[in-house]
């Protein structure tokens, strides 16, 4: 009996200290949560997270927000409800607030290189950030190449121009390149880069280019250049007639052809990852490639019907 009444006042002080932190406004010294006396350690930072720790409960948590929320918001537990209704209180604008920090990411998108649109629009880096913790590494908002596709798995962009929709390719072909199994960032910088495409590193642009293995440098992170690079060749590409090396036929040469007019980088319909049309002029010509168990045959728009055999 002694034992359930002792509990019962436990329990009785207990919920009245919640509902009391909860329910009230404002609550305490004001001074305690002001943001610059509350900074470092303080009564502000514990505070805080009595009600919003489920801001920082996931796996991987920024740094500034375990330290303090005052770091990046401007606001007191006695602006709330009223004030706190109107805005975040953050003591700077994104993007430049997490500038103040990352100085490194704010070189990277120097606004005078290739930068991805995808920084500049709406939520800026919360496009893919959670500024206060996240499941994902590097504080991502989403699975890596859930993210992508949430921005890419349209047919036509902002302006009308058309585009790849990632996601209806990668649920209908019958290939994908095993690149893509580690993420878009295998081959693609998600910030911004020097090279074309937002590649992390060489890729032409366009149809043709010269046939120097350097400009091909993103491929070769993972293959042999040697499939270029021999003429003739019995073993460093399956792309031969005998010994006689077809990648080197086409792609070599000042003006030679880029993988990109035969490959498509992410997924395809067809074996080997070719593309189904090629374009020749202002026009789509079908490949019509067929795979052979030694071989293979194509009959595109640029030349009449061919057959190799190894
Ligand atoms: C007693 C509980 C409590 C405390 C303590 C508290 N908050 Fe809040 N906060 C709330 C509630 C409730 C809301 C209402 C918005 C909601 O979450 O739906 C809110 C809203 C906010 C918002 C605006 C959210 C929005 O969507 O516009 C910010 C920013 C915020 N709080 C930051 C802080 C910071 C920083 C501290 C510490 C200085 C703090 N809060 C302390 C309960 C609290
Ligand atoms: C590194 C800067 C930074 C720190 C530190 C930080 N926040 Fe935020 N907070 C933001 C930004 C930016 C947003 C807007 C997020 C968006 O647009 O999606 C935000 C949004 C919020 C919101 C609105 C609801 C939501 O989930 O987006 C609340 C509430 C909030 N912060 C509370 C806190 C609290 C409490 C802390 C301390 C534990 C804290 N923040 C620490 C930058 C920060
Ligand atoms: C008050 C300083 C500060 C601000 C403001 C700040 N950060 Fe950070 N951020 C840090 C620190 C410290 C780390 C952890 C140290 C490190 O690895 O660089 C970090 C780490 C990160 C990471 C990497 C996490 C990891 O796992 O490597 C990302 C992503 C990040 N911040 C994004 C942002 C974004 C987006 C903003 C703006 C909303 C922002 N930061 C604002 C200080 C800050
Ligand atoms: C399109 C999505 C996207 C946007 C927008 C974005 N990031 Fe990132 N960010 C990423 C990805 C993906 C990574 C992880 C890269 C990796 O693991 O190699 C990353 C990594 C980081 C890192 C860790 C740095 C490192 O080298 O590990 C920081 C810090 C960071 N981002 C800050 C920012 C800031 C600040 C902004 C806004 C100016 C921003 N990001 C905008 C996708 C994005
Ligand atoms: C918030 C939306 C958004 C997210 C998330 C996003 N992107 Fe983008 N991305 C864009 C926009 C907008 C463009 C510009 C499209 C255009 O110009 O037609 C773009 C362009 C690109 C380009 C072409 C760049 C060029 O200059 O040719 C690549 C490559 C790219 N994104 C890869 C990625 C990868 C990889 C991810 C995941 C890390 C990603 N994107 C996430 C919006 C997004
Ligand atoms: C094997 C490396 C590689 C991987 C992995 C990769 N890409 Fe690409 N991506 C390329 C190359 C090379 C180009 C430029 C040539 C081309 O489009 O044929 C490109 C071009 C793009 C473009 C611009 C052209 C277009 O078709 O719209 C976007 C957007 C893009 N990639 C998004 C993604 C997304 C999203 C992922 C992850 C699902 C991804 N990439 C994974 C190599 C890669
Ligand atoms: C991140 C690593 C990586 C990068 C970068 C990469 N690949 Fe691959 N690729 C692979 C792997 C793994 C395979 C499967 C094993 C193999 O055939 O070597 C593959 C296979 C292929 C295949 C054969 C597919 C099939 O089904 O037979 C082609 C074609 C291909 N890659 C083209 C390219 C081109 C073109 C580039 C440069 C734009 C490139 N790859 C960059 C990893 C990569
Ligand atoms: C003229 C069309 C064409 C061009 C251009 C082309 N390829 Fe291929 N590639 C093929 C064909 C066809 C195969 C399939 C060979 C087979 O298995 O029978 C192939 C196969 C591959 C493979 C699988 C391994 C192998 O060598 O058999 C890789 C990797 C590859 N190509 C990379 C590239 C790269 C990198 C480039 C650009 C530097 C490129 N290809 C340009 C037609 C082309």
């Amino acid at each position: 009996m002694k034992k359930g009444l002792l509990l019962f006042i436990c329990l009785s002080v207990i919920s009245l200290f919640a509902v009391n932190n909860a329910f009230q406004f404002p609550r305490q010294n004001e001074d305690a949560f002001n943001p610059v006396k509350g900074k470092g350690k303080a009564a502000g930072e514990p505070l805080c997270l009595e009600c919003h720790s489920d801001l920082i409960e996931k796996k991987v948590q920024h740094t500034p927000a375990k330290e303090g929320c005052e770091n990046c918001h401007g606001v007191k537990v006695a602006d709330h409800p009223e004030k706190v209704a109107k805005g975040l209180f953050l003591t700077e604008k994104v993007p430049g607030l997490c500038f103040l920090c990352h100085d490194d990411i704010k070189k990277e998108i120097d606004p005078t290189g290739h930068v991805h649109a995808a920084v500049n629009e709406k939520k800026f880096c919360m496009n893919c950030h959670s500024p206060h913790s996240s499941d994902e590494k590097k504080l991502l908002s989403g699975n890596k190449k859930e993210l992508c596709l949430g921005c890419h798995s349209k047919d036509k962009d902002a302006n009308g121009k058309k585009q790849t929709n990632f996601r209806q390719l990668l649920a209908t072909a019958k290939v994908v390149h095993p690149a893509l199994i580690g993420g878009c960032n295998a081959c693609h910088k998600p910030h911004a880069s020097p090279e074309n495409f937002l590649l992390i590193s060489a890729y032409p642009a366009g149809q043709y280019a010269a046939g120097e293995k350097d400009n091909y440098a993103v491929c070769w992170e993972c293959h042999d250049s040697d499939l270029l690079d021999l003429e003739k060749t019995a073993t460093s590409t399956n792309f031969r007639d005998g010994e006689r090396n077809l990648h080197y036929l086409h792609i070599k040469g000042p003006k030679g052809r880029s993988c990109s007019v035969c490959h498509n980088m992410h997924a395809t319909k067809n074996a080997r990852l070719i593309v189904e049309k090629v374009p020749f002029g202002e026009w789509n010509m079908p490949m019509n490639y067929v795979a052979a168990d030694s071989g293979g045959s194509c009959a595109p728009g640029c030349h009449g019907p061919e057959k190799y055999r190894r």
